[in-house]
């Protein structure tokens, strides 16, 4: 069913690919246990007091999901998801459109919902908590204020970057959940399963290669697998096994591990330009011409969570994993600078 437009701010549907690969029910989407334990509770009381779902904030790295738990989330509850993004949202106009073409029970979906406009986020104070709208209509000495009463309806925020939400939008939202990166196991049922959907035959060793350099990102891995697929067709006889997705990845040039380019240059930069570490967030995002909060909350935490970085009080450490992935010798004694 396509999506009804409002005004022009309803961001365009998803392509028909990402349709059929993001699941559709909790049941189908694997990880992240315990965010999942929680929403479907909390999906499950608001159905039992037929109330509207609480507003949630869903945040944590692009690609693992929060689109996705939005879209289970509306269906969860019956209702119709609405999607728009921060950055679409222009003028207060907008907003109200949204908000007042939303049925009982619908979930308002905001992607980079850090990208609202300081004075737009101020009209959803009042619509979150009390289900009102209060317009201005008219200009000049005419100019009156008029409230309205909206629907119950959920909001549901995702963002990348939660530390850039102000407190008043962030209190606001009951329910906040962060979701984390994949293991390799989880990723390779998400691979089996895409498989499954679009008709490829693939062994487990083939679905664990790919999961294994898909930087714990499901949407890596649906990236891969296609890319890997047209190589099995191509050069082999269809199949992806073992050794047709290590020949694919490898013509990709997609790293062993699953680092991207921007993770490779803050190691290196961490052990280059800053002899290894301690470096400040602020000096290290400098170097690599990154933002310090896109660092901290996009890229990092992937790193840390593989070994190949330290967060001390200090500042970010590189790890003797980081000096090998670079094909570099860490220097004796504490004050490095110097390498082979
Ligand atoms: N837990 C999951 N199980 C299966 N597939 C998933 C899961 N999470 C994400 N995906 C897949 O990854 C793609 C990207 O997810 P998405 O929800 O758009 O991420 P985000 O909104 O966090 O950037 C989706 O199209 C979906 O196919
Ligand atoms: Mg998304």
């Amino acid at each position: 069913m396509p999506e009804r437009m409002v005004s022009g701010v309803l961001t365009k549907p998803d392509t028909a690919l990402e349709m059929t690969l993001r699941p559709s029910l909790f049941s189908d989407f694997t990880g992240q246990l315990k965010v999942k334990e929680r929403l479907e509770i909390a999906v499950e009381a608001a159905r039992q007091r037929k109330e509207a779902l609480d507003h949630i904030l869903l945040s944590g790295p692009p690609g693992l999901g929060k689109t996705t738990l939005a879209n289970i989330l509306a269906k969860a509850m019956g209702g119709t998801l609405k999607s728009t993004s921060g950055p679409t949202i222009e003028k207060a106009a907008d907003l109200a459109g949204l908000l007042t073409n939303l049925e009982e029970g619908d979930v308002l979906f905001i992607d980079e919902i850090h990208r609202l406009q300081k004075t737009i986020e101020e009209y959803l104070y009042p619509a979150m908590e009390d289900f009102k709208l209060d317009i201005i209509i008219d200009q000049g000495p005419n100019a009156r204020s008029v409230r309205l009463s909206l629907p119950r309806f959920t909001l549901i925020g995702a963002t990348t970057r939660s530390g850039l939400l102000s407190s008043p939008l962030l209190t606001r939202f009951p329910i906040r959940e962060r979701v984390d990166y994949y293991t390799a196991e989880q990723l390779q049922k998400i691979v089996v399963r895409a498989s499954n959907l679009l008709g490829i035959t693939i062994e487990e060793q083939g679905a664990a290669e790919i999961a294994r350099r898909s930087r714990g990102t499901p949407r890596i891995a649906n990236n891969l697998l296609r890319r890997v697929r047209d190589y099995a067709q191509v050069r082999g006889d269809g199949r992806i096994t073992s050794s047709i997705a290590d020949l694919a990845l490898a013509m990709l040039e997609i790293d062993e591990n699953g680092l991207d380019e921007m993770d490779k240059r803050i190691l290196e930069a961490i052990i280059v330009k800053f002899g290894g570490g301690p470096v400040g967030v602020s000096s290290l995002a400098v170097a690599v011409g990154e933002e310090p909060d896109t660092l901290e909350e996009v890229y990092e935490p992937y790193l840390i969570m593989e070994g190949y970085l330290n967060r001390t009080p200090q500042g970010r450490i590189a790890t003797e994993k980081s000096y090998k992935k670079l094909g570099l010798t860490r220097p004796t004694g504490n004050q490095g600078g110097l390498f082979n």
